[in-house]
């Protein structure tokens, strides 16, 4: 008696259960698992459309995971004004329309990641003014278009890594005025002017694995309060002119195991604030003349870099990025070449045999001959002479 009794409660509470479940919940897709009315998962649903009027208005936790919807429209999701987080990964996603997203101010995290999406287009993202982190990892995304995240004034993190994008284009990142950090896929090649213009502030930005030809003027146009940028592990190609030109106030700027083709000018002065240069492991074709070389950082490193040991490596240790401290710059730095010594510490070769440059020598000459008074400089064109006989001695002997 007392068991039925038992089990007839049991049944009554289940009952009720359900029926306050359903009240609360008055619908739930099919395809859907809704655990409250604030978490819902449709994962592995066969959705082709997403169910929005039959998800519960209240919901804040969303995933649709591994469903078949091809394009995200515009508006998708509005009227979820609760809905912090949202995933679509594992969609066949090709397409993000403009505003696909709008109607959603809570919004904090959003994932869509191994789908098939090529292009971020414009507006993909605009309006998701509370938005925090967008992951869009392991996509097939070549190319971010300009003003793609317009709008998402506070997002704090962007993941693009595992993609096999190309060229970053001008404005791909604007509205982003609070980010804090960036990551991006290696295998860049392009970097359009003002790729990065709009990011007021910006925390950590690391360019690497880039295959670039050039690294051009207006790049870096609009970043103007960088805590940390780090270029590395690239090919940079040649250095042009105004490469460094727009950015201000950045406290570390990391340009570490690059090749560098050759620098047309490096360009620091003092109203830019830079804070650390560290420039760092790098190989560096050829030796920029000492004319081209500005830089007013606060704080220098220039350590594990290989650069050629030829006559213009006087210059170099003359010039602004030894600093003053030729001892140290060459007990820190190795020469790439001549083949003999490719790899060698500079400190490990006699530098005052290498011959200085015939241009250096005439120059030297013409200043000598502007003060003649100057016995010393006397002195060190007669040894820039006898340097020359030297190295021509030595071309003679190695033909
Ligand atoms: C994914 O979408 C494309 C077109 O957008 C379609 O051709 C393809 O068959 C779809 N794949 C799957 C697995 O549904
Ligand atoms: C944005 O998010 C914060 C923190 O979760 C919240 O306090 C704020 O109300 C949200 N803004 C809107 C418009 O919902
Ligand atoms: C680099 O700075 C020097 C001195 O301020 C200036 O004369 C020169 O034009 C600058 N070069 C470039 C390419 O901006
Ligand atoms: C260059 O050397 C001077 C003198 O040793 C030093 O005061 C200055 O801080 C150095 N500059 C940088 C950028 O390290």
């Amino acid at each position: 008696m007392g068991s039925v009794l038992a089990t007839s409660c049991v049944f009554v509470l289940i009952f009720i259960h359900v029926a306050t479940l359903s009240a609360l919940l008055p619908s739930c897709p099919l395809e859907c698992l809704c655990l409250s009315q604030t978490q819902v998962l449709c994962n592995s649903g066969g959705l082709q459309e997403i169910p929005l009027k039959l998800l519960p208005p209240t919901v804040e936790h969303l995933s649709l995971t591994r469903n078949d919807f091809p394009i995200i429209k515009s508006d998708s999701f509005a009227g979820l004004r609760f809905l912090k987080k949202l995933s679509l990964d594992g969609n066949n996603i090709s397409l993000i329309k403009p505003f696909a997203f709008r109607g959603l101010p809570r919004l904090r995290d959003l994932s869509i990641q191994h789908t098939p999406l090529e292009t971020v287009s414009p507006f993909a993202f605009a309006g998701l003014q509370n938005i925090s982190a967008i992951f869009l990892s392991y996509n097939k995304i070549k190319k971010v278009e300009s003003y793609a995240f317009a709008g998402t004034i506070n997002l704090k993190q962007l993941v693009l890594a595992h993609n096999p994008l190309l060229k970053l284009e001008s404005n791909a990142f604007t509205g982003m005025t609070e980010i804090d950090r960036i990551t991006l896929p290696s295998g860049i090649r392009t970097l359009e002017a003002d790729c990065f213009n709009g990011l007021d502030t910006l925390g950590h930005l690391q360019l690497a694995f880039m295959d670039l030809r050039h690294l051009k003027g207006g790049i870096f146009r609009g970043l103007t309060n960088v805590n940390y940028l780090s270029i590395q592990e690239s090919d940079l190609g040649n250095i042009e002119g105004d490469a460094f030109n727009d950015m201000t106030f950045v406290r570390n700027l990391n340009i570490l195991n690059n090749k560098i083709d050759s620098i047309q000018w490096l360009n620091f002065t003092w109203e830019q604030h830079v804070g650390h240069l560290r420039f760092q492991g790098n190989h560096i074709l050829e030796i920029p003349r000492a004319e081209t070389l500005l830089v007013e950082v606060e704080k220098l490193t220039v350590i594990q870099n290989h650069f050629p040991c030829d006559c213009h490596v006087h210059s170099l240790l003359d010039g602004p990025l030894a600093n003053g401290s030729m001892i140290h710059f060459v007990s820190k730095n190795y020469c790439i070449s001549p083949l003999e010594v490719n790899g060698l510490p500079m400190s490990s070769i006699d530098i005052d045999s290498i011959g200085r440059c015939q241009e250096e020598v005439t120059r030297g000459n013409l200043e000598a001959s502007k003060d003649s008074s100057s016995s010393a400089q006397r002195l060190s064109t007669f040894c820039s002479y006898l340097n020359l006989m030297l190295y021509f001695l030595k071309l003679l002997r190695i033909t």
